[in-house]
């Protein structure tokens, strides 16, 4: 068994590693920290769980390292990460974090989106925790940066097409609607029930702090920097993000051999699905699973190609990921504990 810690359990992202361990056979969960609830037990913050957890909320420094534990999983917001990973890495455990601390490689580029880096070096060392295109590192890694959930959902489909140099580097717009889950369990006037229901805008245009990290890994991806428009909206659901990507293809291009590209590169992996011509992802035929679906569609009209990706933000973007690079790390079945199907309808 493995034994597992949680700083940060009491946010969207820790109750669903609190869910998904529950299905996890080799797991189990040591500690989960939280300073609002230290105290309670986790079924009583989370209802969802009545019955079956009684983990205590404590505090997040009280004895963690006195618990022979072998994995942390920080969920707690950016800035905070990066000051509690390092005393785990020194006492010799291996982090998977779900912030944004550890997932952009240049530290110039951190402090011009976030703030100041208390421990830049650790910025080489982390592996992007994106499986299906780092899973060879990730066995081997002591700190896995878990990648933010509108990245996941514009990678996946755009990294096999830059590298197989079907599409062009430029001019590509990533245009993403989010669920509120995406802002956090901590109330801001943005995300309250009256300004997100019967509502739908954009937001940070141009300025997401998601932008340079999906840029970073289409620069890997084309070999060249890559510069895209990213506009991400706000809609009335709990989860879920669905991507519109539109890109140019260098030559003219159909959507079977799109398809077909696309297939070949995700044969292994169980979590992309790439949908048949003329079937579209729909953020609820991946809600409450870690499946990333994919469609495409040439549009010759304008001579683009269309991509369209969806994932549940709270699973495939954050803690179903973070379970899968778990299981890579620990030399397990990657799906272990993530056979779950959508809540469709
Ligand atoms: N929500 C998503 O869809 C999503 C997707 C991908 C990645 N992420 C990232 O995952 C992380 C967690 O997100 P979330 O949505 O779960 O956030 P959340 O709902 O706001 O929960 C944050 C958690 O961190 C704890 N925390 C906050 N400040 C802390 C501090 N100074 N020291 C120790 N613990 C602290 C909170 O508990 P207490 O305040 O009680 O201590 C809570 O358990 C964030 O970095 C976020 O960007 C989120």
């Amino acid at each position: 068994m493995l034994r597992i810690a949680i700083i940060g359990g009491s946010g969207y992202t820790g109750v669903e590693l609190l869910r998904i361990f529950k299905l996890h056979p080799q797991v189990e969960v040591v500690a989960v920290s939280s300073r609002k609830y230290a105290g309670h037990s986790a079924g009583e913050v989370f209802p969802s769980l009545h019955g079956y957890s009684d983990l205590i909320f404590t505090p997040p420094d009280e004895g963690l390292l006195d618990r022979s534990i072998d994995f942390i999983f920080t969920a707690v917001p950016h800035g905070v990460a990066m000051s509690v990973v390092p005393k785990f890495l020194d006492a010799g455990l291996r982090v998977i974090d779900l912030s944004a601390d550890f997932r952009l490689r240049d530290c110039k580029t951190y402090e011009a989106w976030y703030q100041a880096h208390a421990v830049p070096d650790l910025l080489n060392k982390a592996v992007y925790g994106l499986p299906e295109i780092y899973g060879r590192y990730i066995p081997s890694a002591q700190l896995v940066a878990n990648p933010g959930c509108y990245p996941t959902s514009a990678l996946l489909p755009l990294i096999p097409l830059l590298r197989s140099g079907i599409i062009s580097s430029q001019g590509i717009i990533v245009d993403s609607k989010s669920g509120a889950s995406g802002a956090g369990r901590n109330p801001s006037p943005a995300t309250i029930y009256c300004e997100v229901n019967e509502a739908f805008k954009a937001y940070k245009i141009a300025e997401h702090r998601h932008l340079p990290e999906i840029e970073q890994e289409l620069s890997v991806a084309a070999d060249r920097p890559v510069a895209i428009t990213f506009i991400p909206h706000l809609v009335p659901m709990s989860r879920g993000i669905l991507s519109t990507i539109y890109t140019q293809p260098v030559d003219e291009i159909s959507t079977s051999e799109v398809l077909g590209i696309l297939k070949e590169f995700y044969e292994t992996s169980p979590f992309v699905r790439i949908l048949p011509e003329d079937t579209f992802p729909n953020v609820s035929y991946v809600r409450g699973s870690n499946f990333c679906d994919i469609g495409a569609k040439s549009d010759r009209h304008t001579g683009r190609l269309v991509l369209i990706s969806a994932i549940d933000n709270l699973i495939k973007g954050a803690s179903g990921q973070a379970v899968q690079n778990l299981n890579i790390m620990a030399g397990l079945d990657e799906s272990l504990g993530l056979n779950t199907l959508s809540l469709y309808p």
